[in-house]
């Protein structure tokens, strides 16, 4: 098969299921896995029984636990970057070995079976394909490196569990998958209409999406447009430890024998919420619809800019204290430049981050695939291309995690297969170019950064800057 023929085969079954599996189950080689990532399960080993809720990946309930762990680092040093070398990621309420420290200490059952040896954890994948492949009939524990590596507990070089890192969570071994690449054989389908087929392939979203937008060299990047957007950067085999608090993360690994190959991440919070929020709590657009229509009806923002800063800014200025900032308003301002305005003011967020990525591992990005509902938009593509100077893609297919997660698979059944061929039958992606010259580029920038300076520290503007935490004060 091509990609041409996966790609056609996925959107038949997306088709179709709605309707019964059975009539397309013939034609089902092997299935891929890809799911949202950090989400934390845990069920009971005897039973396959939930011992509580799932706890969502942007669940933030775990934020004192961050606060406790904190004071557990040596010399009081609070040190949030201190698990950095060993597993890539800062301490954050959002990864799963966080979340499974809070169940530990907050759930009485949780803890009684993790201490009995009695509890499993999975993320989502996990849980996905030891349901399917029987439960506690003979169903697999296993979960891929790209899941993995957003626990907290896998060491990032050697691919393992950390005795040190489930040391520092006070976590059982016991309770653990085994870490599979993302494309080998995990397990056949146990029952059902899809009984007997392999699964041979587990992804995270963002890393499928990696794969679905074809970035398998060195140096490619793509970007997701949702109401956040997500960059992943591949750095190739080589780990690359962010001075600029991206986290560092396993891309893939196509093939137990295979090299992993590494990404940096960096996400922007407020890329399509900021519509929504001019939509919901300004009233300034009645559906987001209309944002292409609005922008376009001015030729340029009239030097408006707006830093939607509203929870603070993350990577590169880890600003918590940062609020939002609508500046160089003036008699002639009307809603269209505000439109524009925010449109470009997820362009510049994703520069931001892509400047970052380009100075932590000197490799220039050649272009950037894009993919995501903001997508659609034609003159926000035209923005992004303009403000950042480099070629922007979009994918023909809007299911690009899904394609990631079916070339994985296919990949593992058919080791010959060319992952790297062409998408479709012309094989043409939309192309986008800029259309502004390098001066112009930079003193939009540089007026985006003077912006960004007054958003900084607005909710603690009494305070002394020093007394701030900063996610790179180390
Ligand atoms: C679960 O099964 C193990 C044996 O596999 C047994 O030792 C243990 O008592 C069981 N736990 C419960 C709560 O039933
Ligand atoms: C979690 O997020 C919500 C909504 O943003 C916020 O109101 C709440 O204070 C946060 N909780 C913690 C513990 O930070
Ligand atoms: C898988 O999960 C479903 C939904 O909870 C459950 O009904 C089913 O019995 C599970 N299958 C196995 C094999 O445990
Ligand atoms: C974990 O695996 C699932 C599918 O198995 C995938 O969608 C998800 O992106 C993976 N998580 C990470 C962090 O890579
Ligand atoms: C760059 O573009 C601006 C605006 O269109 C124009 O005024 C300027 O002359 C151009 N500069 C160069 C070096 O081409």
């Amino acid at each position: 098969m091509t990609n041409f023929e996966i790609l056609a085969s996925l959107e038949c079954k997306i088709l179709h299921n709605t309707g019964s599996f059975t009539a397309f189950a013939l034609d089902i080689l092997a299935i891929g896995i890809t799911n949202q990532r950090e989400s934390t399960l845990i069920w009971d080993k005897n039973t396959s029984e939930a011992l509580v809720n799932a706890i969502i990946w942007l669940d933030n309930r775990t934020t004192s636990t961050v606060e406790d762990l904190l004071e557990t680092i040596p010399n009081n040093a609070r040190n949030i970057n201190y698990l950095r070398p060993l597993c890539g990621l800062p301490l954050s309420p959002y990864f799963s070995g966080v979340k499974l420290r809070w169940l530990r200490d907050n759930v009485a059952t949780v803890k009684r079976a993790m201490d009995a040896g009695d509890a499993m954890f999975g993320t989502i994948d996990t849980w996905l394909m030891y349901n399917l492949t029987g439960g506690v009939n003979g169903g697999v524990h296993k979960t891929d490196v790209t899941n993995a590596s957003r626990t907290m507990l896998m060491n990032i070089e050697t691919l393992q569990w950390d005795g040190n890192l489930l040391k520092f969570f006070g976590l059982p071994r016991s309770i653990l998958p085994e870490i599979c690449s993302s494309a080998e054989h995990f397990g056949v389908i146990a029952s059902g209409s899809l009984k007997g087929i392999p699964i041979t392939a587990d992804l995270g979203d963002q890393q499928a999406a990696l794969v679905g937008q074809q970035c398998l060299s060195k140096g490619q990047a793509k970007a997701t447009y949702g109401t956040g957007c997500f960059l992943l950067y591949n750095t190739g085999p080589s780990i690359v430890h962010s001075q600029h608090g991206l986290l560092t993360t396993v891309g893939y690994q196509l093939g137990r024998k295979a090299t992993p190959y590494y990404a940096l991440e960096g996400s922007v919070s407020i890329a399509g919420a900021a519509f929504n929020w001019l939509r919901d709590n300004i009233g300034l657009i009645q559906n987001t619809g209309q944002i292409e229509t609005m922008a376009s009806m001015v030729d340029n923002s009239l030097d408006v800019y707006f830093v939607p800063a509203f929870n603070g800014l993350y990577a590169p200025y880890w600003n918590q204290d940062a609020r939002g900032v609508l500046c160089g308003l003036s008699e002639e301002t009307t809603s269209e430049h505000i439109v524009r305005a925010t449109l470009e003011a997820v362009c510049f967020q994703v520069r931001d981050i892509l400047d970052s990525m380009h100075k932590d591992c000197k490799i220039p990005l050649a272009k950037l695939m894009v993919d995501g509902g903001m997508t659609v938009n034609n003159l926000f593509l035209q923005l992004q291309s303009d403000l950042v100077g480099i070629h922007v893609l979009r994918a023909k297919i809007a299911e690009t995690t899904a394609l990631g997660a079916a070339m994985a698979a296919y990949k593992t059944i058919a080791p010959q297969y060319n992952m790297e061929g062409p998408l479709s039958k012309s094989d043409e992606r939309d192309v986008v170019k800029p259309k502004i010259n390098s001066t112009e580029r930079n003193l939009r920038y540089q007026k985006w950064k003077m912006a960004i300076e007054r958003s900084l520290n607005w909710e603690t503007s009494s305070l002394v800057q020093g007394e701030r935490e900063s996610f790179d004060g180390v």
